[in-house]
């Protein structure tokens, strides 16, 4: 173990989690230049001891042996579980069965994932929500749900006497430093901010939810599940995700955005762009902006998609798939919300014309709806396929504002729809 001991946050309150400096890369996707924290707290009350989350299976003797310099397991009276991946459950099984007496609690959504972990046919525990408290004599924990920060199981616990928020992994970040107060680690704040692009980015909508939970609280400390403890100015990490989740500058109002992104070899697909963006620009009601990809990076077109309602895509077909400006763009969507957006592909090709459908497939998958079938030409693009790129986006921009008109489809129609090559 770590030569560092329990650490006291506040009287009576300790963190007892790990230290994981080694560790270059988490959950595959997060570099972690300096390693992390799997952050553990005690708490003691008048009338028994609670523990907020434990620390990965691989640290586990570092965590039992903190917890045993601030508490006996038979004192244990409360488990808390903010969130129950791996990374805070691990040690999980092995607390349960020295603290027997214990009883665990947990968001309705965690009910899944902790059967999952603790395999017991008599496993018993209480599922909180919102509102809900537990009294440990002169402590109270609060418990304040707040889903998708970073699985739909989480939840915040307020220590009420306190003013300590324990966080999950909200507030958190991957940056090991065993002074552990923000006001004397290092210099975290690229951790923070990392943190939050690539694990709470993609729940914009789900952060404000919390948001809206959290200010009220008369905020002391915030105790997150990784990185430094925020003691010193609390309020201004909160302050920074409500900045964070922001939308962008104002540009305008009633109107829905189409993005048409397009990348060309010759031309063709280029022409087919313009088509598709003058069709979206006769309906009214729609702001269509063209972008070509070999001319930038995805960081930026991110920031656009996120705020944008409707995506329209153009490659060639180069050996049977798209190209890859198209797909680093369309891989780095992870990071935020693009699901219901509406989607759209079209190109040109030579032989075989795969990266219209190839690209409609991935737009599916990442959950956007694709209601108009995509336009593919041969070579150079004739004019009727021009004025079915044309078609394409005025529907795209008809549905994009609901001016769509319902429409009765024979089956003759359908099974044209259908064929990948029709
Ligand atoms: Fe730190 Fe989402 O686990």
């Amino acid at each position: 173990m770590s030569e560092i001991g329990a650490i006291e946050i506040a009287p009576g309150t300790h963190w007892v989690g790990a230290l994981d400096p080694g560790l270059r890369e988490f959950d595959i996707i997060l570099r972690t230049a300096n390693g992390t924290t799997y952050n553990s707290y005690c708490v003691r009350g008048s009338a028994g001891v609670a523990v907020i989350d434990t620390v990965k299976a691989s640290h586990a003797d570092e965590f039992f042996a903190r917890l045993e310099q601030v508490a006996r397991y038979d004192e244990i009276t409360t488990i808390v579980l903010n969130h129950l991946e791996p990374d805070h459950t691990g040690a999980l099984p092995e607390l349960m069965r020295r603290a027997p007496e214990a009883r665990l609690y947990i968001s309705g959504k965690a009910q899944l994932m902790l059967k999952a972990l603790v395999k017991h046919d008599d496993l018993t525990y209480t599922i909180v929500n919102t509102g809900d408290f537990v009294e440990l004599g002169d402590r109270t924990l609060h418990f304040l749900n707040t889903p998708f920060l970073h699985w739909p199981d989480t939840q915040c616990t307020w220590l009420e006497q306190q003013g300590i928020l324990f966080s999950g992994d909200v507030f958190g970040c991957h940056f090991c430093d065993s002074r552990l107060f923000n006001g004397q680690v290092g210099d975290f704040r690229f951790s923070f901010e990392y943190y939050y692009a690539h694990i709470m980015r993609p729940f914009r909508e789900h952060v404000l939810d919390a948001l809206e939970l959290i200010d009220p609280l008369p905020l002391k400390l915030i105790a997150p599940a990784h990185g430094p403890v925020l003691r010193d100015a609390p309020k201004s990490y909160v302050q920074r995700y409500r900045q964070l989740a922001a939308p962008l500058l104002h540009v305008g109002a009633d109107f829905k955005s189409l993005l048409v992104f397009y990348i060309s070899s010759y031309g063709n697909t280029q022409r087919m762009a313009e088509a598709v963006r003058d069709g979206a620009e006769t309906i009214d009601g729609v702001r269509v902006s063209l972008y070509d990809l070999q001319a930038g990076g995805d960081l930026p077109f991110v920031d656009l998609i996120e705020e944008a309602d409707g995506l329209a895509f153009g490659s060639p077909t180069i050996n049977g798939d798209a190209v890859k400006p198209v797909w680093d763009l369309l891989s780095s969507l992870a990071v935020i919300k693009v699901r219901d957006k509406l989607g759209a592909a079209f190109g040109s090709y030579g032989w075989s014309g795969e990266a219209v459908n190839m690209i409609e497939d991935r737009l599916r998958g990442l959950k956007l709806r694709v209601p108009v079938k995509g336009v593919r030409a041969r070579l150079i693009p004739t004019e009727s396929e021009l004025a079915g790129c044309c078609e394409l986006g005025r529907q795209l921009a008809q549905h994009l504002t609901g001016s769509n008109e319902p429409k009765i489809i024979s089956m003759s129609e359908l099974l044209t729809r259908e064929s990948p090559h029709a």
